[in-house]
């Protein structure tokens, strides 16, 4: 059974980035999916690892639990070597894994909710840890398995209605970081410190895709791609592929 990829509605080219729109979220979805499952193939053929870092929130739930449900159920996508797929956060909020607001949790419920995946391989921040300690030890890791300089395959990206990524929320310390790979991040208005992969981390990725879904971010999307905003979203230019991966509902204001 082939995975029935879904074309885009809709295909923009702004900012740099490629644009494609989905007649709504289900769609956008399933064409996402079918983009992992393409990066996946073509990274085991070349020999290597696939490398992915998840978006936390709450859009990519859906999303993550599709490729759950497609992997398992597929035995064309079940049978490829999944033992070399590594997937990473790209922020975690600092809290532990148990908490509700954990996007490691997120994950265990969705992308991990079936047997196909391994479990090794879905690499937690130790966000119960003070989150200069936690992000320390997360950059460490990322080295040590890269064996230097951290290129992901696939970076999945969300935006909120303020423009922020991951957690590079406007006007916090970590947009100017320009070394580190993972830092920590005192968000004030969120009354919280996160933990988030920095513009190096990011820009060096392959292929970064941000999801984007829903009416209540038609108005950031337009910000983001249609004016000349240096929101924290605009700063992400990876060395490879940019994608943004949208449902009509939150494109309604991106015209042709
Ligand atoms: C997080 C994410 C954050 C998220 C956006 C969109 O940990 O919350 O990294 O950047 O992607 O806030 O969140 P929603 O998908 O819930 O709208």
């Amino acid at each position: 059974m082939s995975l029935a990829v879904p074309a885009p509605v809709r295909e923009l080219h702004m900012r740099d980035a490629d644009i494609r729109i989905f007649a709504d979220q289900a769609t956008l979805f399933a064409g996402a999916a079918a983009e992992f499952f393409r990066v996946v193939r073509e990274s085991l053929a070349s020999g290597r690892n696939c490398n992915v870092a998840l978006a936390g929130g709450s859009t990519p739930k859906g999303l993550y639990q599709l490729i759950a449900d497609k992997t398992a159920g597929d035995p064309d996508l079940r049978q490829l070597d999944w033992s070399r797929v590594h997937f990473f956060f790209a922020d975690e909020r600092s809290v532990p894994p148990d908490h509700p607001d954990s996007n490691y949790g997120m994950a265990k419920r969705s992308l991990y909710s079936r047997d196909t995946f391994l479990p090794a391989n879905l690499h937690r921040v130790l966000a119960e840890k003070p989150p200069n300690a936690a992000a320390q030890e997360y950059e460490n890791e990322l080295l040590s398995h890269f064996g230097g300089a951290p290129e992901f395959d696939l970076i999945w990206l969300g935006s909120g209605p303020d423009g922020h990524t991951a957690s590079l929320f406007p006007g916090t310390a970590a947009l100017n970081e320009t070394n580190r790979w993972v830092v920590e991040n005192d968000v004030p208005k969120m009354n919280t410190t996160r933990i988030t992969f920095t513009y190096p981390m990011l820009n060096a990725a392959d292929e970064v895709m941000f999801l984007v879904s829903g009416p209540d971010k038609k108005d950031a999307i337009h910000s983001l791609l249609a004016t000349s905003s240096d929101l924290p979203a605009t700063r992400v230019r990876p060395r490879g592929n940019l994608f943004w991966y949208l449902d009509e509902a939150a494109a309604a204001r991106l015209t042709a």
